[in-house]
């Protein structure tokens, strides 16, 4: 089990070639984080060793992976549940054991932490993790406010660890690819992101005792999470904001109970409008009572649109549409000429009926989260952090937290300077 098999060494090279094939300057240019696979082998030292704090559901799907890493040592893990402790021995039975996962940062041979328990715990463990002299994998959203998630950051930049957070779009291959195009101008000059995560469940866990419901079902109050803004589009904001490769100034928007009236505390409807200086817009919404329209990020330019979680791009210059569609749009025109005050200026826009063209050849099985593990683990051992990766993670949990902010107090938040970051300024602001 600890080792890559065959065919998944064989996935991998092929997927960084055919990346590469793009051309690798521009693929650095869009993701400069990659460089980090480049750089293997440049050490004698062959492998990390790991601890992971939260072995609940995420933790164990990372450990996974981990787990068949031969340059992953899954040395200890930490979780106050049992059934999560005894969940992770079930991936890594070597693991030393902890409770308080301050004795495993005591622990001097664990290079590195994975850190995946509830929003509200990450700061403090993610700061004592730097102050242990330890390498940080800590999952999304980082902090629960913007204030920590800053601190966090400092933590990591002054103490000249690895910093990753989890944001596998990052790494997965169709988001790589597609960013490339949109950087490279194949789509024209980007107006709009469009993103949105739809749902139809309630978003509960099963609790056996009632006692355990807050520690099970933590998503869906306020003290520990901030629901679908901390879940959901922290993910989907990173991937609008790497395509326009700029951080939006402000947000509005509105958040609401109105399907889910059984107790939680964070929002079922969520909409916002996040704007950036020039006007572009990116709009997040997230509604757990309907899941017709499923997930995507709408990406928006002058020449054509895309969409990476469907694996698809579509150009706007499209053959004619089909005599039906034609048909359609005459008659259409015709019923409102018989409408007096309608008018018969404007003629309806029929949505583009291009099926488009596939990202990459074949869908990825990898949504990027085992690549992201991998990267961390090279980063781990060769000593180097991949540039704008730790960028990339505080800007998304930044963003997605401002939209909270925005709709609990239902006004327009801008984007305060004081948290913005020099990152190319070396200077840590409390140096
Ligand atoms: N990147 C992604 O796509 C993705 C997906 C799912 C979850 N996540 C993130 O992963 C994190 C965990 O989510 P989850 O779904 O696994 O939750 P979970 O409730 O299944 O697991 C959390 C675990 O942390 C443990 N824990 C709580 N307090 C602890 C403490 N003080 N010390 C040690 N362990 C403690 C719990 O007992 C539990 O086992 C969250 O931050 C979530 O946002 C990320």
């Amino acid at each position: 089990m600890n080792d890559l098999t065959e065919k998944e060494k064989i996935d991998r090279r092929r997927f960084l070639k055919e990346l590469g094939a793009a051309g690798a300057t521009g693929l650095l240019l869009a993701s400069p984080w990659l460089s980090v696979f480049a750089r293997a082998g440049e050490t004698h030292r062959e492998r990390c060793r790991i601890g992971v704090i939260g072995t609940g559901s995420r933790g164990c799907f990372l450990m996974g992976f981990m787990a068949r890493n031969p340059k992953v040592e899954l040395a200890a893990i930490c979780d106050i549940y049992q059934p999560s402790i005894d969940a992770a021995l079930g991936i890594a039975p070597k693991a030393r054991v902890y409770k308080d996962y301050r004795q495993l940062l005591d622990d001097r041979t664990i290079d590195a932490v994975v850190i995946a328990t509830p929003l509200d715990r990450h700061h403090r463990m993610a700061v004592d993790a730097f102050d242990a002299g330890k390498d940080v994998y800590c999952e999304k959203t980082l902090g629960y406010t913007i204030e920590e998630c800053y601190d966090i950051y400092w933590h990591y930049r002054n103490s000249g660890r690895i910093f990753f957070s989890g944001q596998q779009r990052l790494f997965d291959p169709r988001y790589i690819k597609v960013m490339e195009m949109i950087h490279s101008g194949m789509f024209g000059e980007i107006n709009a992101v469009r993103t949105f995560w739809y749902r139809n469940n309630d978003w509960r866990r099963k609790v056996e005792d009632p006692k355990l419901e807050r520690h099970i079902n933590w998503r869906l109050y306020r003290e520990y999470s901030k629901g679908l803004m901390t879940e959901l589009a922290c993910h989907q904001l990173q991937v609008g904001s790497w395509a326009l490769q700029e951080i939006p100034d402000r947000v509005m928007g509105h958040g609401a109970i109105t399907h889910w009236k059984d107790g939680r505390e964070v929002y079922d409807n969520v909409h916002c409008m996040y704007v950036f200086g020039n006007g572009v817009k990116m709009t997040f919404d997230s509604v757990i009572s309907n899941k017709f329209y499923g997930l995507e990020e709408q990406i928006l330019g002058t020449l054509g649109t895309v969409e990476p979680e469907k694996g698809k791009y579509y150009f706007e210059e499209i053959p004619p549409a089909p005599a039906f569609l034609q048909l359609v749009n005459k008659w259409e025109n015709r019923l409102f000429d018989a409408i007096p005050f309608a008018g018969t200026s404007w003629a309806p826009e029929t949505a583009n009926e291009n099926t488009g063209e596939f990202i990459l050849g074949e869908r990825p099985k990898t949504d990027g989260t085992s690549l992201a593990l991998e990267a961390f683990a090279e980063a781990v051992i060769t000593r180097r952090q991949p540039e704008r990766i730790a960028e990339e993670g505080y800007y998304a949990s930044a963003l997605c937290l401002l939209g909270d902010q925005a709709l609990q107090e239902e006004r327009t938040v801008y984007f305060p300077d004081e948290f913005k970051l020099d990152y190319l300024n070396h200077k840590s602001p409390k140096q």
